[in-house]
């Protein structure tokens, strides 16, 4: 029995069922071994050009398989960068892609909100460059042994970092109903959380949450199989959990609070994030202008060819801004050549 069938079985309607073997119909069963197709290379690539002198230290605080940190090293032959993950699998994977730049990048499993004493332990006061590309990558939303997909059945885990933590299912036996409701709602900007989060508990007090289907066939019961503007029912509670478990928005707010700290005077950040919890943060981080000159108004969208190549890159919102003095004004000089003449959505 396929993954699609087994999604619902016994939910009454027979449309559910077709919807989901639909949906279903888009995803390969088998993922490749570690493919994340990276977004908007050039463009946080052209952000950060113009602070890339010899023996500039960047910091890619989300490494995951690389992309944004070769196309840094092979772009700029003097710069080194220092590359986090929290995940050991992607970087594992990235050591790989990375190996020919020798110690020219040096790895660090670590959270990026501990960007201070990260770099502190290096010995590194400051660095010239910082690039972040929020979320989670392809490889872990499609091993469904991580339990952040509702079309793979896994077990309900959703941590990036599995050697600690509580994972998705130990959060939801935790929390009572209405904690529950409240992070579906604010993390996963869903109206109907209170629902879910009674549907999820039942579910649980019955012996009937072990995977992400279940998880998955629970929501559908409190919502219905109906997708709404295109999106799955599902998809605001597994985002909502997920960055909940990560806690995803606490290391951003902990990133954008310490970057004033360990990015040196006229050196530049790019962040991407891809959804608006996130990029609301970054967007209010860089309305200090005692402290950021922002590289343009709105955020930087990806290319039409680039979002019709890769889904993922739709969501995409890029935020860049200079680290400046205070009192210094806005220092936007290479600003539109860095962003290409755009900056608008
Ligand atoms: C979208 S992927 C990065 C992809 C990468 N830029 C590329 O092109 O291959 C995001 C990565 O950030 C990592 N990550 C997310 N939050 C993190 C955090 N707070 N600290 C460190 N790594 C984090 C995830 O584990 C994931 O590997």
């Amino acid at each position: 029995m396929s993954q699609a069938q087994l999604a619902l079985p016994g939910l009454a309607t027979e449309a559910a069922a077709e919807w989901v073997w639909s949906e279903e119909a888009f995803d390969s069963m088998d993922p490749p071994a570690f493919a994340h197709e990276t977004v908007m290379r050039a463009e946080v690539i052209a952000a950060l050009a113009p602070v890339a002198d010899a023996g500039a230290v960047f910091v890619d605080a989300t490494v995951g398989g690389g992309g944004h940190t070769e196309g840094i090293l092979e772009t700029h032959p003097e710069v080194r960068v220092i590359a986090f993950d929290r995940d050991e699998v992607a970087l594992g994977a990235a050591r790989e892609r990375l190996a020919r730049f020798g110690d020219r990048v040096t790895f660090v499993k670590t959270t990026f909100g501990d960007v201070e004493s990260v770099l502190a332990k290096l010995g590194i006061e400051t660095v010239s460059g910082v690039c972040a590309d929020l979320g989670v990558s392809s490889p872990q939303l499609d091993d469904a042994s991580r339990g952040m997909s509702f079309r793979r059945e896994g077990p309900i885990d959703m941590r990036m970092d599995r050697s600690g933590g509580e994972t998705a299912l130990e959060l939801v036996e935790r929390l009572s109903d209405d904690e529950l409701a409240d992070i579906i709602f604010h993390y996963g900007e869903e109206k109907r959380s209170r629902r879910i989060a009674r549907s999820v508990k039942r579910a649980l007090a019955e012996g009937q949450l072990s995977t992400t289907l279940d998880l998955r066939r629970a929501i559908v019961r409190a919502v219905g199989p109906v997708r709404v503007g295109g999106v799955d029912p599902a998809t605001r509670t597994f985002q909502a959990l997920r960055i909940a478990v990560n806690a995803e928005l606490e290391q951003l707010e902990a990133l954008l609070e310490a970057l004033p700290r360990v990015v040196r005077i006229g050196g530049r950040v790019a962040i991407l994030s891809f959804h608006s919890l996130e990029d609301r943060l970054v967007k209010r981080a860089f309305q200090d202008r005692d402290t950021w000159a922002p590289l343009s108004k709105k955020p930087l969208v990806a290319s039409e060819e680039e979002a019709s190549a890769n889904p993922r890159a739709r969501s995409a919102k890029l935020r860049a801004a200079v680290r400046i003095e205070p009192g210094a004004g806005p220092e936007r000089s290479g600003v539109r050549q860095a962003f290409g003449g755009g900056g608008t959505p």
